[in-house]
């Protein structure tokens, strides 16, 4: 098999990727390991910045995202039982998020491809890239037992934290900054109206609890909880009495409880591997990039550099210049850094870390009361939350 652009993985960067491509006339096969149904229904994300509302929209895949995605003007801080709100249109010259589950951006885009686009193989695994630094670049992957070649002009590994495109870059070249965290999320579904209309964001001496939304009628809330803990080993009125105590208030806002239809744990982590690229391969996403949740950037990143991918390989074809190309990972990093550094801040304000000192809870309360009391900090917050511009 053969094509112009190999991606591998059908996440959302692999899909838009496929999607943009063919907007711009190359061709691309799209290799991804799993099934359609597991892809469309991994539960992740909630959150997309302004720019990839606008992104998806100009890509011809906003319009069940504009119908049925529920546009959020702020957040809630939530600290001391005081509440503050941070009005990001006002504070940004109009700026705001979308709260449009990333399974839905993946069921749209999967629809679109394999209505309009190019190949969107499923349980096809890519096994290894091959030839990165020549001009022909390949993948080996495996489907239906069968190996087979995908010959390519270049590679985009859009696979993942655990994918393989990376491994192909040259140990000697590659400088992987890294750090984990003590605690990790336990994140639930539960079919009932959300308790607030915006996300609130609660920084407590028990640790941190995030209330979101899928829809009108499906809230979906987090709860720090210690590293290595398994989500069976919290009932659901363990879970429902742990969040109302987090995110109690003084005046008399109130939780409303409902089924638990899901139950899962993510670990958290910052990772960046440089350089995202080498040769004729590229990374893109989780492939290259780890934030922890808080802030909720992971995808929004995972976006923006399919986009810088897609306008410098357009840029190449219509002008002959491998230029931004060359820059591909200088020009992603920078943005990557500036999320790196807005989902730290966001996780160390709000986590209660094992063993933090009184000093240093003071410390948070004081962070926080320096938001909501500078017009400057919130600003920060709120650019930051609503997305940096795409490289
Ligand atoms: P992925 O979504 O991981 O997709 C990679 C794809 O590659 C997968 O489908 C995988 O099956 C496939 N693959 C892997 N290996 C191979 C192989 N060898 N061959 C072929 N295919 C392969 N981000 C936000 O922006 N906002 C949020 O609100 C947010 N909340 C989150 C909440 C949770 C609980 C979690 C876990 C993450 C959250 N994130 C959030 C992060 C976000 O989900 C990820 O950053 C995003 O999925 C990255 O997309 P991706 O396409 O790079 O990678
Ligand atoms: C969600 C996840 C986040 O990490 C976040 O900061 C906000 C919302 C969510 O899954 O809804």
């Amino acid at each position: 098999m053969r094509t112009t652009v190999g991606i591998i993985g059908a996440g959302p960067a692999g899909l838009l990727l496929a999607r943009l491509l063919q907007g711009a006339g190359i061709d691309s096969v799209v290799l991804e390991s799993r099934d359609r149904a597991y892809v469309e229904h991994r539960q992740r994300a909630g959150i997309l910045e302004q720019g990839t509302v606008d992104v998806l929209r100009a890509a011809g895949a906003g319009e069940r995202m504009d119908r049925e995605g529920l546009p959020h003007d702020g957040i809630e801080l939530r600290y001391d039982r005081k509440r503050h709100r941070v009005d990001f249109p006002a504070l940004t010259g109009g700026r705001s998020v979308m709260v449009y589950a990333q399974t839905e951006v993946c069921k749209d885009l999967i629809a679109l491809q394999l209505k309009e686009g190019g190949p969107l193989l499923f349980e096809a695994e890519a096994l290894a890239v091959e030839g990165a630094d020549t001009a022909a670049p390949r993948v080996r992957f495996r489907r239906d037992g069968v190996e087979d070649v995908l010959e390519c002009d270049y590679v985009v590994g859009c696979d993942g934290f655990w994918g393989v495109a990376r491994r192909a870059i040259p140990e000697e070249l590659v400088r992987v900054f890294e750090r984990t965290y003590p605690f990790g999320w336990l994140g639930i579904l539960a079919d009932v109206a959300p308790s607030h209309d915006e996300l609130v964001y609660a920084r407590h001496d028990r640790g941190f609890a995030l209330l979101s939304m899928r829809s009108p009628s499906v809230s979906r809330l987090y709860l720090q909880v210690p590293e290595g803990t398994e989500a069976d080993a919290w009932g659901d009125d363990e879970i429902w009495a742990e969040l109302e105590r987090r995110f109690e208030t003084a005046d008399d806002w109130s939780l409303e409880r409902g089924p638990i239809t899901q139950k899962s744990v993510t670990p958290m982590r910052s990772y960046v591997h440089e350089p995202m690229r080498h040769g004729r391969l590229f990374l893109a996403g989780d492939a290259a990039h780890i934030v922890p949740p808080t802030g909720a950037k992971g995808l929004n990143l995972a976006i923006g550099d399919v986009v810088t991918f897609a306008r410098a390989l357009t840029h190449e074809r219509r002008t002959g210049s491998a230029e931004l190309l060359d820059a591909y990972s200088e020009t992603c990093l920078r943005r990557v850094w500036q999320a790196e550094r807005f989902s730290y801040d966001m996780t160390t304000l709000l986590h209660r870390a094992p063993g933090a000192t009184p000093f240093e809870d003071r410390l948070q309360l004081a962070r926080l009361e320096r938001i909501a009391a500078s017009r400057a900090a919130e600003t920060d917050l709120a650019e930051a939350y609503t997305g940096f511009p795409f490289g």
